[in-house]
C-alpha cells in the first residue's frame, strides 16, 4: 500500500464510522479496523516489507490512522474492548448496600444461655446426635418398656442406634469421661417422631445442664441457678417455680416454669392467665444413673453413696418463642428473611 492509498483507506474508514447507525455497527467497524485481525494491525505487521527509507513516514501515517479511527469510534460510543468495558457510571450514586445478616433466634438463645451459665462456672459439652440405647435410655434409668423407647416415638436405625430424643445422654457421656465435680451445659439438636404443628417439630433443640459434686448438692442449689438464668435470659422480675413431675433419671423431678415475662405473673393471654410459662424439666440426678455410669467407669468416682447432683433440660424453641413472641414454631425453620431479619 502506498502512502496515497493509505490516506484514501483512512478517509473511507472514517466516513464509514461516521455513518455507523448503532452500537453493533460501531463494534463491527472496530473489529474491521483495529480488532486483532483488523486492517490497521495487519498493516503494522506488514511494515517490515516497506522499503527502509519509506518506513518512518509510513509508520507515522499508520499510527495517525489508528489514532483517528480510535477517536472516531470513541466519539460514537465504541472503542477498543468497548463492548466489555463501557459502564454508564454515575459516580454520585450511593454504593451497593449489603446487610450484615443476623443470628438465627435459636443460635442466639443457645449462645446467650452458654454465656449466662458460664458466669456460674458451667462449661459447654457436646455429644453425638446419633446415639445408642445405653446413653439415650438405659443409663438414664429408662426401661425398655418406657413409651419414649417406642418405635412410634423415636427414630430408630436398627436395634441399638437412634436419633437422640433428648440432650440428657450427654450427661452420661460427660460423667463417663470426667470425674466429679462436673458442671456442664449442652445445647444441641434432638429428634422425636412428632407431627409438625404450631408447637411441635420432629427436630428441635434442648439445653441440658448437669452439676455433680462430692459435696452435697441440693434442690435449692438447682433452684437458685435456674432463677439466675431466668432473670438473665428474660429480664428483671422473672423467676422460677417448681412443680412436682416425673423423669426416670431424676428424683425428685420437677417441671420448671418461668414467671410470664409479659405480665410479670399477673395473668395475661400469653400465659393463659396463669402468670407462669413452662420451660424446662429438672431434678436431682437419680442415684441409679450414677450406678450406670459407675458400671462403665469401674473406678468408683460416681459411687452413688458419695456423689450428688442436679440436671435440667430446657427447650430452646420454647425460650425463643416466649422471648421474641413467636407464635408458631415452624417460623423458626422456614428461613423466611422477612421474619428472621426482624429479630436482629
Ligand atoms: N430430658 C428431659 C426431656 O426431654 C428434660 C430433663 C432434663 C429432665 C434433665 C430432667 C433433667 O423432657
Amino acid at each position: 500500500m502506498t502512502l496515497a492509498e493509505l490516506e484514501n483507506a483512512k478517509a473511507a474508514s472514517l466516513a464509514e464510522i461516521a455513518a455507523a447507525q448503532d452500537a453493533a455497527g460501531v463494534e463491527s467497524l472496530r473489529v474491521k479496523y483495529v480488532g486483532r485481525n483488523g486492517s490497521i494491525p495487519a498493516l503494522i505487521k506488514a511494515m517490515k516489507d516497506v522499503p527502509k527509507e519509506e518506513r518512518p513516514a509510513f509508520g507515522k501515517a499508520v499510527q495517525s490512522w489508528r489514532a483517528e479511527v480510535e477517536a472516531a469510534l470513541a466519539a460514537k460510543g465504541g472503542g477498543a474492548g468497548s463492548s466489555e468495558k463501557r459502564v454508564d457510571a454515575d459516580l454520585t450514586l450511593p454504593g451497593m448496600w449489603r446487610s450484615l445478616g443476623v443470628k438465627h433466634p435459636l443460635t442466639r438463645v443457645m449462645e446467650e444461655s452458654a454465656a449466662i451459665f458460664s458466669r456460674l462456672g458451667f462449661t459447654v459439652a457436646d455429644g453425638p446426635e446419633l446415639e445408642d440405647r445405653f446413653h439415650n435410655f438405659t443409663a438414664l434409668n429408662t426401661p425398655a418398656h418406657h413409651p419414649s423407647q417406642d418405635r412410634s416415638d423415636t427414630f430408630w436405625f436398627g436395634d441399638d442406634c437412634l436419633l437422640r430424643t433428648q440432650t440428657s445422654p450427654v450427661q452420661i457421656r460427660v460423667m463417663e469421661q470426667s470425674a466429679p465435680p462436673v458442671r456442664v451445659i449442652c445445647p444441641g439438636r434432638t429428634y422425636r417422631r412428632d407431627t409438625t404443628d404450631a408447637t411441635h417439630s420432629a427436630n428441635f433443640h434442648q439445653i441440658e445442664g448437669l452439676y455433680v459434686d462430692t459435696k452435697p448438692v441440693s434442690l435449692a442449689d438447682l433452684k437458685s441457678v435456674l432463677a439466675y438464668f431466668a432473670k438473665e435470659m428474660m429480664g428483671d422480675g422473672v423467676t422460677v417455680r417448681f412443680r412436682p413431675h416425673f423423669f426416670p433419671f431424676t428424683e425428685p423431678s420437677v417441671e420448671v416454669d418461668f414467671t410470664c415475662h409479659v405480665c410479670k405473673g399477673k395473668g395475661c393471654n400469653v400465659c393463659k392467665q396463669s402468670g407462669w410459662i413452662e420451660v424446662a424439666g429438672a431434678g436431682m440426678v437419680d442415684p441409679r444413673v450414677f450406678g450406670f455410669v459407675d458400671s462403665r467407669r469401674k473406678d468408683g468416682a460416681y459411687d452413688p453413696a458419695k456423689v450428688s447432683g442436679y440436671a435440667f433440660g430446657f427447650g430452646v424453641e420454647r425460650i425463643a418463642m416466649i422471648k421474641y413472641g413467636i407464635p408458631d414454631i415452624r417460623w423458626l425453620y422456614e428461613n423466611d428473611m422477612r421474619f428472621l431479619s426482624q429479630l436482629g
